[in-house]
């Protein structure tokens, strides 16, 4: 199966999951991208050359998972704890054939210039990594500078990163910086919208491209690997719902691209969770009403990041709809009946038998026997799709191996 794919709307769309662990700071990946490109026209740089570092500059925190680090960050200039991210960035795109080329410059993205000049690295690698480091640290003092407009920072933050020209900072980018930011256009386009409209035109710009299903795949491992890693309890979530739901197609006599985009569908699920701060997806109590609403408002970010990657419109609308009720009463558009289609009532019992049979923070995992109890009060209220459920409960416990098989084999702690 290969799928016409612009790569850059992919990267572009991606970003937009990484830019929502900032939760109350968001765009981070794409400012930076932005202002890395602004410095990247001082520098000579060609088309392709551009085009390699905007893209590592949108993917560059990928190895954070957590509110808690992203706010770690923005609020130090140079935390301590910062290249531990770095580290799973790198391994994390390394798993990737289509951007492995970008992991050498995420891992030196905290380096200091000081020490990464004399590394044996490309020095491509190390002008990228450098470049990116120190747009970042604008970012992170234009954050904690705590005023409305970006432009207001544009003194302070000059003067502060000139103070680190050779020690953090190449001399060279920080005199790329200081021309680029000359402009008040550059503080300007800081704020949302120029910023879209600017890297929506880089997207546009770019070509389409055979993808095949393998590569798909790779990418969206990235990305379930990221969310899954947001918290102990959800470790091997999306693998384990993207296993079961593409299996749940291939009993139910799905084709074999709807049976692959439900495992892609099922990877990419819970992408809208990153933007759920820490402290609610790890309480070990119920959810107050407040907190319930924010964790449900998960599957509309899902939707929000997948729905323009033109070639997976219907993996997007899956992922929208895996809380989607039967009987209309889920969320968030409340579609009910025929509305949801069968992909994507496979998607959501994957889900449902997926999490019941994981641990959680309010309950430990569950039996078989509680499981289908559980989905049988489903069924019964019109959650949801009983003949799926029948299918599960045919290959009951091959559901629950395939469910949980890989669980707590590769933990990654971002
Ligand atoms: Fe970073
Ligand atoms: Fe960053
Ligand atoms: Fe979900």
């Amino acid at each position: 199966m290969k799928t016409e794919i612009n790569l850059r709307q992919v990267v572009f769309s991606l970003s937009k999951a990484l830019d929502l662990v900032g939760v109350d700071d968001m765009h981070h990946g794409k400012r930076v991208a932005f202002m890395a490109y602004s410095c990247a026209q001082h520098l000579n740089m060609d088309v392709h050359e551009c085009d390699t570092l905007i893209q590592a500059a949108m993917l560059h925190d990928c190895g954070v998972s957590k509110t808690y680090t992203h706010k770690k960050l923005v609020t130090e200039l140079d935390w301590s704890g910062s290249q531990s991210h770095c580290e799973i960035g790198e391994q994390l795109l390394l798993s990737c054939p289509v951007f492995s080329y970008l992991a050498p410059v995420i891992a030196y993205h905290h380096t200091h210039w000081d020490k990464l000049k004399d590394l044996d690295v490309p020095k491509a690698v190390k002008r990228d990594s450098n470049l990116i480091f120190l747009v970042d640290r604008v970012d992170a003092l234009i954050a904690q500078q705590n005023i409305p407009e970006p432009i207001m920072a544009r003194n302070i933050v000059r003067e502060k990163i000139q103070s680190y020209s050779g020690t953090l900072f190449s001399p060279n980018l920080v005199d790329s910086f200081l021309e680029a930011s000359n402009l008040s256009a550059f503080w300007l386009t800081l704020e949302s919208e120029p910023l879209y409209d600017m890297l929506r035109q880089w997207v546009a710009d770019g070509q389409n491209q055979m993808i095949s299903f393998e590569t798909l795949h790779s990418i969206a491992q990235i990305f379930a690997k990221i969310v899954d890693a947001k918290s102990p309890f959800t470790v091997e979530h999306s693998q384990g719902v993207a296993r079961l739901a593409k299996q749940l197609a291939i009993w139910d006599e799905q084709s074999e691209e709807i049976a692959n985009k439900l495992e892609l569908a099922g990877l990419l699920h819970d992408l809208g969770k990153l933007r759920v701060p820490d402290e609610i997806l790890e309480k070990p109590d119920k959810l107050n009403e407040i907190e319930f609403s924010v964790m449900q408002g998960h599957s509309f970010e899902s939707h929000q990041i997948l729905k323009d990657i033109k070639g997976l419109e219907d993996v997007a609308l899956w992922c929208s709809q895996h809380h989607e009720k039967i009987n209309g009463s889920g969320y968030p558009f409340k579609y009910k009946g025929e509305d949801i289609s069968r992909p994507a009532r496979i998607l959501a019992v994957a889900d449902v038998f997926q999490a019941l049979a994981q641990n959680r923070p309010y309950r430990g995992s569950l039996q078989l026997e509680e499981i289908f109890s559980i989905m049988s009060d489903m069924i019964q209220s019109g959650n949801i799709d009983a003949s799926l459920v029948n299918i599960v409960r045919e290959h009951a416990n091959e559901c629950h191996r395939i469910a949980l098989v890989e669980y707590a084999a590769e933990k990654l702690h971002i």
